[in-house]
């Protein structure tokens, strides 16, 4: 049983460690690791490069339009030990993690077509399973067969103060208040969009790692995988 490749898909709030937590259980599991929040991402800097995205408004017209000329891959980084993302062949995993993407994205990752062809570039991508995404509407949408479902959430003042250092750590100059009102307007969105809202599947379990380190939640995994991956 031991070479039986999953789908682990995990969904949840945003900034609330979704992706260092897939990170970690990719590379513990020799897993490829997807985050869709950043092809979400990268279509909206691509939308405010190209003028679709203006004084904070999104133009749905234009951005569908533009979504032919949008090509997202990802290469794997060995430093980083993670992939980084490309548009069109530019490597834009800096860029799409500023503020201005960040409020910003909620609008376009609402659009119905943005959602559908990401989520069959999604699907293409887990057609061999053995692979680790994370984003809000995984185990609700594209991949509802997933066999290990996660749904993780943390307090709303611990996700803003995680993000704030993270940024502020890379130079950016951003206050703790506005990165807050970015956690909390971007919950409030992803949960009542009309398409695919982020909810938790039914089989998903719960985690919320308010008060846990990356090994108490990785110690928390891998007791759940090991009985999914058993059966
Ligand atoms: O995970 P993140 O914060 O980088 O995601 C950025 C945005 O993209 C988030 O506000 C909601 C959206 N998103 C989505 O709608 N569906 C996904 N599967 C992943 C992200």
């Amino acid at each position: 049983m031991d070479n039986k490749r999953i789908i682990i898909a995990i969904d949840g709030h945003s900034s609330c460690g979704k992706s260092t937590f897939a990170k970690t259980i990719a590379a513990r599991l020799g897993y490829i690791f997807i985050d869709t929040g950043a092809m979400y991402r990268a279509v909206t800097l691509y939308a405010l490069e190209h003028g679709a995205i203006r004084s904070g408004i999104a133009d749905e017209d234009m951005i569908v339009s533009m979504l032919d000329d949008i090509d997202i891959q990802f290469r794997f980084n060995s430093e980083r030990g993670a992939s980084d993302i490309y548009v069109n062949g530019d490597l834009v995993e800096c860029k799409i993690r500023t503020i201005e993407v960040s409020n910003c994205v909620s609008a376009v990752s609402s659009i119905g077509e943005v959602r559908r062809r990401l989520v069959a570039l999604q699907q293409h991508m887990g057609q061999k399973r053995g692979i680790v995404m994370d984003g809000r509407d995984i185990g609700t949408v594209v991949f509802p067969d997933a066999e290990l479902k996660i749904y993780m959430t943390a307090d709303a003042m611990v996700r803003a103060e995680r993000r704030y250092k993270e940024l502020t750590a890379k130079g950016d100059k951003v206050t703790l208040e506005e990165i807050y009102e970015n956690v909390v307007s971007r919950d409030k969105a992803d949960m009542t969009r009309a398409i695919s809202p982020l909810r938790k599947a039914d089989d998903a379990l719960v985690l919320d790692n308010s008060t846990m380190s990356v090994e108490e939640q990785m110690a928390w995994f891998m007791e759940r995988y090991e009985e999914i991956i058993k059966r």
